[in-house]
């Protein structure tokens, strides 16, 4: 038996020769094995980026559409029940506003689709919730995102939609520090990608959307009109909106579009928005938790002009009646098409103390208040809205004040969140 000196240093050069070849065989699986184990790594690798891809796309783009079933949902879902009636795809109709759009066009008797992504933005319960009230009503919204191209034009191509009611979009002007990605990808991205398929239509629908009252941004002149100046928004979103204003204006210009932009003022009502102070103010109230109320430069209360749900339903339903076709097809203008900008306001701003104080009496707690001076994160001291421009063209009016508006939301707060079957009141 060789020694291991042997082994390693053969005694005769013919010993030396079967050992050469020996080293070099297993040279060559020593390699062999480096090569499959890079292919290993390799392998490996790509399927890391391929899952990470996928966690990527599926954020964004939920495989939950297409197929047999899905189309006959939607097709079902857009029929049109009354004569001259419409057929809208709702974007956003799991949100606040766009749920309470959708039930309205639905009531009347138009074909409603609607489209969310669910995003995380705030308690994606509420907008299940929202779906299931939408769903009773036989309103079918897809799980999807308005970057989704693919999805968008397979929708076009099962229904002539007549109308567009463009709500979906990263609202908050806060969360802008946190995650500003978020804004254009919905706000920008989302917004363009939405009117190509809409330009590429055949028939073009009508695009309704939802600005903001925060293009606005730090204009002083009040009330606010359409006219006044927008080019000083004072936060991201409120970039994102004006932004969104400007390519419209593009896709009205070029691809003869029908556009009305709608400038929302600081919407509230049953199934709001999580994220709103009147929303989370009640939350605390009720929860024994102390406020966090912001003031600007000495002392001065912060105002907004609220508008109720069902005042801004109205003008928005208004503005889908009056829109006017676009007039394109193929991509291709065939002459001008409406562009229009709209307000839909309240015109009666209130401080953010006295809606406090209404929130206190219709929950009966007081609030711990702390008055902070407003940091410098995007928000503005007051809001107010001209509405005489949606008054003239649709008979815009709005009617509902703060105290009956907020009476409404908290028994509808009350009602959902259980404190009417027991739940106490901290
Ligand atoms: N509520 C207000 O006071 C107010 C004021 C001014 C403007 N607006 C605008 O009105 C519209 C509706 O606001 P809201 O209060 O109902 O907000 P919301 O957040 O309740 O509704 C928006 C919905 O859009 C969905 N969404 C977001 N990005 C999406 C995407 N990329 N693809 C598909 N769905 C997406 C969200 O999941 C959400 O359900 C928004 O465009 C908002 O910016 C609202």
């Amino acid at each position: 038996m060789p020694s291991l000196e042997e082994e390693l240093f053969p005694s005769t050069p013919g010993k030396f020769k079967d050992r050469n070849r020996h080293f070099h065989r297993c040279f060559a699986s020593t390699s062999t094995m480096f090569l499959w184990a890079l292919f290993l790594i390799a392998i490996t690798a790509s399927y890391l980026c391929f899952q990470s891809f996928m966690d990527t796309g599926n954020r964004y783009f939920s495989a939950t559409w297409g197929g047999h079933h899905w189309e006959k949902q939607v097709r079902t879902s857009a029929q049109i029940h009354r004569s001259n009636g419409m057929s809208v795809l709702v974007t956003g109709a799991a949100g606040f506003v766009g749920s309470h759009v959708s039930l309205a066009l639905k009531k009347r008797g138009d074909g409603v689709v609607g489209l969310d992504n669910f995003n995380n933005y705030y308690d994606p319960s509420l907008k299940k919730a929202r779906k299931n009230l939408l769903n009773n009503h036989n309103i079918f919204i897809i799980e999807g995102d308005i970057n989704d191209m693919r999805m968008l034009t397979k929708l076009f191509e099962i229904v002539r939609f007549t109308h567009v009611m463009h709500l979906a979009a990263q609202a908050g002007v806060r969360y802008a520090l946190e995650n500003p990605g978020s804004y254009v990808h919905s706000n920008i991205a989302g917004l363009v990608t939405l009117l190509e398929a809409c330009k590429n239509a055949n028939p073009q629908p009508a695009v309704v959307w939802a600005s903001s009252s925060s293009v606005y941004g730090l204009n002083e002149k009040v009330p606010f009109s359409e006219s006044d100046r927008t080019d000083q928004p004072a936060s991201l979103y409120a970039a994102t909106k004006k932004a969104g204003e400007e390519i419209t204006h593009t896709y009205n210009h070029i691809y003869g579009l029908s556009i009305t932009g709608l400038r929302f003022f600081t919407v509230y009502g049953p199934w709001g928005r999580p994220d709103m102070a009147y929303f989370s103010f009640t939350r605390n109230i009720l929860q024994g938790k102390p406020i966090t109320v912001y003031r600007g430069k000495n002392r001065v209360d912060l105002a907004r002009d609220f508008t109720y749900i069902d005042d801004v339903v109205k003008g928005c339903i208004g503005s889908l009646d009056t829109s006017g076709k676009s007039t394109g097809s193929g991509g291709k203008k065939r002459g001008p098409a409406p562009y229009r900008i709209f307000n839909l306001g309240n015109t009666s701003p209130v401080t953010v103390p006295m809606m406090v104080g209404i929130l206190e009496k219709h929950l009966k707690v007081k609030a711990k208040k702390n008055f902070v001076e407003m940091p410098g994160n995007g928000d503005v001291p007051f809001t107010h809205a001209n509405i005489s421009s949606a008054r003239k063209e649709f008979g815009y009016k709005p009617t509902t004040d703060l105290q009956t508006g907020l009476k409404k939301f908290v028994k509808w707060y009350l009602s959902y969140y259980g404190y009417n079957q027991g739940k106490s009141v901290k």
